[in-house]
């Protein structure tokens, strides 16, 4: 009985390779490294280089390690990408996973935690967002990860092949081993951090008069270690018989595009330029995640919920790691 993870060479995927391992899985991974790393992997754990699309190749790798349960991470992430090559996105994000679940429902398969985000919602009309809130995504990368979580309800009636889509709101953190090291970068506390790193002069604030506070977006933000330990969590529930559940993942609490920027320079101890730039089309002015179900199904609450300790964290990380995962 092993679990497969797709997309584990990259961010979340392999820092929950990292959890599972440590709560005594036995795990698999499946990732093309298109975007991931090779040296994001965990040391000694089944690896196959390949496209979740590949039937065959899944098929062969949940028999031959007896997959009862699957994570899958492997998707594009790029909301501006997803815009400019949308077929690419529901392509590799929605149709290739159609080959998947085909697959491993012929091998038998009897569960799977899948990588849904806040981006399913859209513009929200309240917050915090809850599960149920309306569902109507902005752009193709949200619509492609909302289709999943249609053809995963179909695929539960007819086959009874049970999931928990969980619903990140924004990763972010890293920890000991393994951080964010996207190409090219579009999360804000990586690109923060590039400019104490010396890799960039300034950080761009998208709009500086929204009905916030301070006048930037205010987000969500989740430490990485906290997201892992929520699949870890949801693939027991899983296991123990639970129904299929979507579910937000969310701290709770937002934080200013300035917020994080003053959170930034104390933990880097240098200042970091800010330059003003027109909102970006699409940017919701406040996004942050009701998780009470989190807490109610999952048992789940985030242990790093302090923007410093996240900020601090990816610090680390990059310090570490200059040139992210080049060279491992
Ligand atoms: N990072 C975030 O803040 C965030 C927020 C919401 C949802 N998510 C979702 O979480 C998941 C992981 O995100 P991440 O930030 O770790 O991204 P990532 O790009 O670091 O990891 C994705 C991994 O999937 C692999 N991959 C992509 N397509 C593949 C395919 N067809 N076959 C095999 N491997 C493939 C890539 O090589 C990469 O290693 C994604 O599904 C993403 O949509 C991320």
């Amino acid at each position: 009985m092993s679990v497969l993870v797709t997309g584990g060479a990259g961010y979340i995927g392999s820092v929950t390779v990292e959890a599972l391992c440590a709560a005594g899985e036995s795990v698999v991974v499946l990732d093309d490294l298109d975007r991931g790393h090779r040296g994001a992997l965990v040391p000694g754990i089944p690896f196959y280089e390949g496209d979740v699309g590949d039937a065959s190749l899944v098929k062969n790798i949940a028999t031959s390690h007896g997959i009862t349960q699957v994570v899958h991470f492997a998707a594009f992430t790029s909301v501006p990408e997803s815009v400019e090559h949308p077929l690419r996105y529901f392509d590799n994000n929605t149709g290739k996973v159609v080959r998947m679940l085909t697959a491993l429902k012929e091998c038998g398969v009897e569960n799977i935690v899948f990588s849904s985000t806040a981006a399913v919602y859209g513009e929200p009309e309240y917050t915090p967002i809850d599960e149920d809130h309306r569902k109507e995504p902005t752009n193709p990368y949200g619509l492609s990860k909302y289709f999943v979580e249609q053809i995963l309800d179909r695929a539960d009636s007819a086959y009874g092949l049970t999931h928990v889509a969980l619903r990140y709101f924004n990763a972010a953190g890293a920890t000991a081993t393994r951080g964010e090291d996207h190409r090219p970068e579009t999360h804000l506390i990586p690109l923060v951090l590039q400019v104490p790193m010396g890799r960039r002069t300034h950080v761009s604030l998208y709009g500086a008069d929204y009905p916030t506070p301070d006048g930037a977006c205010v987000r969500d933000y989740i430490h990485v270690a906290d997201l892992a330990d929520a699949h870890v969590r949801a693939l027991r529930y899983l296991k123990d018989g639970g129904a299929s559940q979507k579910i937000n993942l969310g701290n709770g609490k937002g934080f200013s595009v300035r917020e994080v920027v003053d959170v930034a320079e104390r933990v880097a101890g240098v200042k970091i330029p800010v330059r003003e730039e027109p909102r970006r089309a699409g940017d919701p002015s406040i996004l942050i995640a009701g998780s009470e179900k989190a807490r109610s199904v999952l048992g789940w609450a985030p242990r790093y919920p302090e923007l410093e300790g996240i900020v601090r964290s990816a610090w680390e990380w990059h310090q570490a790691h200059p040139n992210g995962y080049s060279g491992q």
